[in-house]
């Protein structure tokens, strides 16, 4: 593997992150709801999110030009390339859409199947979220780790809903069933990245969510891992990029949620 400067890369990721944040802010200030379209069910996208990707996009290529793409709204190539950014230029888009947090952008540099920089930016609470993997995970320029909760009963757990409904409603409902009231609290955002790096700061002890975008969790994934979590799928594997299945813990309270995970998984329609 190429030699990279992922302390470089990562400042220059994170002055990325922020540009493309602020141009995010700008347009809420005059977003109008006829901008929006549809890509799916409920599934929204508008100039918002396609001119974001452009400016991240172009801003990526002259820091690395050999590396290729995955990212939310189309740029990407097939080619097996040995870096590969993976960004989603908002995520959060339908809160972005009625004014509402959190959203953010996302931006991660994965060699191969293994993630090396994450950066997040989250736009409302002007937080920004990096690690890479000689790092510690920080959050405006503080050290962030995991809760210490290891109690479920205690446990304060975010689940996300994802736009395939058919796929993932009775799982969620049957999950939802087996923690409410038994769990401290549960709670929905709409920003998986955003969420993701609310575990890694210790906000969430865990969070659930199924059929998601490989764009969706690669950023929060190493942030996760440097401030001393863990990321499975549904089966406790750490090896998933894809984002199917997202199961983010603080690590202490894994085993007993994805024993109640396992249980209800069967209903997930693929
Ligand atoms: C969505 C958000 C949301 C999650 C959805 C995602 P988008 O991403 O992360 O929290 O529940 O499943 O698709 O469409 O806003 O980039
Ligand atoms: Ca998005």
């Amino acid at each position: 593997m190429k030699d990279l400067n992922l302390t470089h890369i990562t400042e220059e990721v994170k002055k990325i992150a922020l540009e493309a944040g602020k141009f995010l802010l700008a347009e809420r200030q005059h977003f109008e709801l006829d901008k929006i379209e549809q890509k799916g069910a409920h599934d929204y996208v508008s100039y918002v999110d396609k001119n974001s990707e452009n400016l991240i996009v172009s801003r990526l290529k002259s820091l690395l030009p050999e590396a290729g793409f995955i990212a939310e709204e189309g740029t990407g190539s097939l080619e097996e390339q040995e870096f590969c950014w993976v960004v989603d230029p908002l995520d959060g888009t339908s809160n972005f859409i009625h004014n509402n947090a959190p959203f953010c952008v996302s931006i991660a540099l994965r060699n191969k199947n293994e993630i090396l920089v994450g950066v997040v930016y989250e736009c409302t609470r002007n937080e920004l979220f990096w690690a890479n993997k000689e790092s510690k995970s920080y959050m405006n320029g503080k050290e962030i780790t995991v809760s210490q909760q290891s109690n479920m009963d205690q446990a304060f757990i975010e689940l996300g809903f994802p736009y395939n409904a058919e796929g993932y409603r009775t799982f969620v409902l049957k999950m939802i069933e087996d923690l409410y009231g038994h769990v401290g609290c549960l709670r929905l955002m709409g920003s998986a990245a955003a969420e993701i790096c609310y575990v890694a700061a210790g906000r969430f002890d865990a969070r659930i969510e199924g059929f998601i975008g490989p764009w969706d969790i690669a950023a929060g994934n190493i942030i996760l891992q440097q401030a001393g979590g863990k990321m499975t799928d549904f089966s406790g594997n750490t090896d998933h990029l894809d984002g199917k299945e997202v199961f983010a813990s603080n690590g202490r309270i894994h085993n007993d949620l994805l024993t109640i995970i396992q249980k209800h998984k069967k209903h997930i329609k693929a």
